[in-house]
């Protein structure tokens, strides 16, 4: 089973840098140095996702442990100086080994890495490059995820092949958290309503009794009612640390 896991999750799937920059030299003539997917897994922890395969035993961190197999992977970051002023993201790197291709795994790790930029980043959009010869990437950037081809950069590749930059709008993923905040307000407001409605309801502590008369039943059960100690009374003081200090002085 393939797993999308974002780089920054627990058990730390930093120790798979070395195996994700393996299969990007794989897949792609664009490869960088480790220190750079160190620098975004440190900068934008949520926006790198990795596909891996669990060994069967599970996986524990530590030496002699088996890791997982990365069969797949997003890179991904904030775009730090935005020419247009607008907060976007920016995917520096896909790819997902021949063996794992046609089975959905690079349409969830970008749409995974898209929310996260929304989410935790409010970006305004995602952009990214493409070879104009990349059909498979190209059929899964347009038709599958619908990013559009904002302009043709001319040579932008070390080899002088031109590629489509491309981008996608994401505010329609913004979190409104001002909305967040006042559903849960409300909320918290119905509860401690019920909560006063409960207390109030036949108990002893000089609260009125809002509700009908119960009549002989209810008086029966009221004569059943017996005290139970609470708190301190309870030797509860007793657990509480003492300032020893404050005896010997
Ligand atoms: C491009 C790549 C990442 C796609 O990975 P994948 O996991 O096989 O893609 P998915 O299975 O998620 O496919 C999603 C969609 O992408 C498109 N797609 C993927 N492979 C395709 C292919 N060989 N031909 C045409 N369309 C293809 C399809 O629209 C597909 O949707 P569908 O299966 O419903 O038709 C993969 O082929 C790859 O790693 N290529 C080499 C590295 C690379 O080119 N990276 C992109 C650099 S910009």
């Amino acid at each position: 089973m393939v797993d999308i896991v974002p780089l920054s999750s627990y058990p730390s799937y930093i120790d798979l840098l070395p195996s994700i920059q393996t299969c990007n030299i794989t897949n792609l003539p664009e490869n960088y140095f480790l220190k750079y997917y160190l620098y975004h897994a440190l900068t934008w922890p949520q926006l790198s996702f990795v596909a891996v395969v669990r060994p069967k035993n599970g996986y524990a961190a530590g030496p002699g442990k088996e890791y997982p197999k990365v069969v797949g992977y997003v890179l991904a970051k904030m775009e730090e100086e935005p020419t247009d002023g607008l907060a976007h993201g920016h995917i520096t790197s896909l790819s997902v080994m021949r063996t794992h291709r046609r089975l959905g795994i690079a349409e969830r790790l970008m749409r995974m890495s898209q929310r996260a930029m929304a989410e935790s980043h409010r970006a305004n959009y995602a952009s990214l490059h493409v070879r104009m010869s990349n059909t498979a990437a190209l059929h899964l950037y347009r038709d599958t995820l619908g990013f559009e081809v904002e302009k043709v950069e001319s040579k932008y590749y070390a080899d002088g092949e031109d590629a489509y930059a491309m981008k996608m709008d994401l505010r329609s993923m913004w979190i409104d958290w001002a909305e967040i905040e006042r559903v849960d307000k409300e909320k918290l407001r119905q509860q401690e309503k019920e909560q006063k409605k409960t207390d109030g309801d036949g108990d002893d502590d000089g609260h009125p009794d809002e509700g009908d008369e119960v009549g002989e039943l209810g008086k029966k059960d009221a004569d059943k009612m017996i005290r139970v100690k609470v708190g301190r009374a309870l030797g509860v003081g007793d657990l509480v640390e003492r300032n020893e200090a404050q005896g010997t002085s």
